[in-house]
């Protein structure tokens, strides 16, 4: 954009609008990774040549495909790719399949250093209690699991038992992420979740018996959901002491029941904005502080808070006393989604599993990666990519950008910042870009202010290129996984 005027036209005219993709971080998002024939054999020579120019270490995220059934599909709102859970003996099954996975890379990852492990989903607690173990040793079969790194699960509150809690714990886990969603009994069932908020109690408490750091989602503007509701729900959970809680506003698209038959139960952009505010105003008060637009992290707490996983994947480059690293993403499984970022001078790819189980069957028997489509970065792709990251953390180091880049990100983007600033969304000083005040909500705007000029180049660069683009991305394709 040209002129402080166009960016304030582009506000006025997306700001009451959902913006949708608010739990996707980076650039461009898995709808514009729209390469078919991922040259895998490439990308993987491609990676270890970026290895050799800086140390790098592997955030690993493991999918699991199911979740139980419930009315509306996929809990009404649900944007991330799963299929139905029918029986035990799928979960055994996809053990199988995940190992064979694992055979395709294994050469590729010899004598990587894992930094992170992340169990999501899908419903990664629905294996029972010593199905943890194997888990963990089908990851074995790939990396060595350096001691105390960061390995999380992630499930839902009604299949946490005490048991299986026991069972991560002691195969090695050491951090557990639910997804709750509401607390109020009453609102949970538009999701037709058979859950209740005494089962987030009981997962608590025993998570806290056990030693185990928990972290708990919540969502704010939920159907029908009062200032009050998401009030009560904030206190509750801040009460447990729980060391982490994300409040997500909730995302509204694709073909979901949320978004087809119940869009006039849901608060305004408006309300959902008092909400943010309000929601923030009392994790503060409750000893909570706020690392990303809804990231909550206690300050107190006894249990250790780390939140590497997603820490790590906002700052792919890094720099220690030994010099260079680089932390590249791997999703291994049904709908993993990849980030082998290569290097600043020569970037790499994204890459998506397949995303229906029948075919992500069908190409490891085939012996093929199961890889559906991806994204080569250009060198301005990852440009934004990390800008994205690092306004994730509501702070730009100015400085680092221009080691990594050798320009200045506010000499880059003048236009855009200057109308921010205007706003009163964003405050620039010599040594860093803050995002500050409701920008901090708004950050899907100020992302896609940013990438405005780039995503015109990429559709024009695809239109030349295909014969039809499909204006429409599948459901399952709006919203990725791998960041949990
Ligand atoms: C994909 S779920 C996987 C974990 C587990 N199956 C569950 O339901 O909690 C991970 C998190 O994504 C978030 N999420 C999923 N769909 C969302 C949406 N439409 N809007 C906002 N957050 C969403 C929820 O907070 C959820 O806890
Ligand atoms: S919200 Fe969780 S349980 Fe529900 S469909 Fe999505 S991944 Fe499955």
């Amino acid at each position: 954009m040209h002129s402080i005027e166009a960016v304030h036209a582009f506000v006025d005219k997306q700001r009451r609008r959902r913006q949708s993709n608010k739990v996707l971080h980076g650039y461009p998002s898995p709808v514009q990774w729209l390469e078919q024939q991922v040259p895998m054999d490439q990308v993987l020579a491609d990676r270890a040549t970026a290895g050799r120019a800086l140390r790098k270490r592997v955030n690993l995220y493991v999918g699991t495909p199911y979740c139980l059934p419930t009315d509306p599909d996929r809990c009404g709102f649900c944007l991330f790719p799963s299929e139905i859970y029918t029986s035990h003996r799928q979960l055994d099954e996809y053990l199988g399949y995940l190992e064979r996975e694992g055979d395709l890379f294994r050469d590729h990852f010899a004598g990587a250093e894992l930094a992170s492990i992340y169990f999501g989903g899908g419903t990664s607690n629905l294996y029972k209690a010593d199905q943890y173990p194997r888990l963990m040793d089908v990851v074995r079969g790939v990396f060595e699991i350096p001691p105390h790194i960061e390995i999380t699960l992630e499930g839902i509150p009604q299949t946490f038992s005490h048991d299986k809690l026991l069972g991560m714990k002691q195969s090695g886990m050491n951090r557990i992420s639910m997804g709750v969603q509401q607390l109020d009994d009453e609102l949970i069932k538009a999701s037709g979740r058979k859950q209740r908020a005494e089962q987030v109690f009981q997962t608590l408490e025993s998570c806290e018996a056990l030693g185990l750091p928990a972290s708990v989602d919540l969502i704010f503007g939920w159907p029908n959901q009062t200032l009050d509701h998401m009030v009560r729900d904030l206190e509750a959970v801040s009460a447990t002491g729980v060391t982490h809680i994300t409040h997500y506003e909730l995302n509204v698209a694709g073909r979901t029941a949320f978004s087809r038959h119940h869009r006039s139960e849901l608060p305004s952009t408006e309300q959902n904005l008092e909400m943010y505010r309000v929601g923030k105003e009392v994790l503060e008060a409750h000893g909570y502080r706020q690392v990303t637009p809804y990231d909550f992290e206690r300050q107190d707490s006894e249990l250790p808070s780390s939140y590497l996983y997603e820490e790590l994947f906002r700052k792919p480059f890094q720099t220690d006393d030994q010099g260079a690293i680089g932390f590249d993403a791997w999703g291994w499984g049904y709908a993993g989604i990849s980030f082998f970022f290569g290097t600043p001078q020569a970037p790499g790819w994204a890459f998506m599993n397949q995303v229906r189980i029948a075919e992500y069957f069908d190409c490891i028997r085939e012996g093929r990666y199961p890889v559906m489509r991806g994204f080569h970065y250009g060198r301005p792709d990852l440009q934004l990519h990390l800008l994205f990251q690092e306004m994730q953390g509501m702070s730009v180091d100015r400085a680092a950008y221009v080691r990594l880049f050798g320009t200045d990100v506010v000499e880059e983007h003048r236009v855009v910042w200057a109308a921010f600033e205007e706003l009163g969304w964003v405050s620039i000083s010599a040594d860093t870009v803050a995002i500050c005040g409701d920008g901090v909500f708004h950050l899907p705007l100020l992302q896609n202010a940013l990438a405005h000029d780039r995503n015109e180049q990429i559709r024009k660069r695809h239109s030349r290129d295909t014969v039809s683009v499909p204006a429409t991305p599948p459901p399952a394709l709006v919203a990725s996984p791998a960041v949990g």
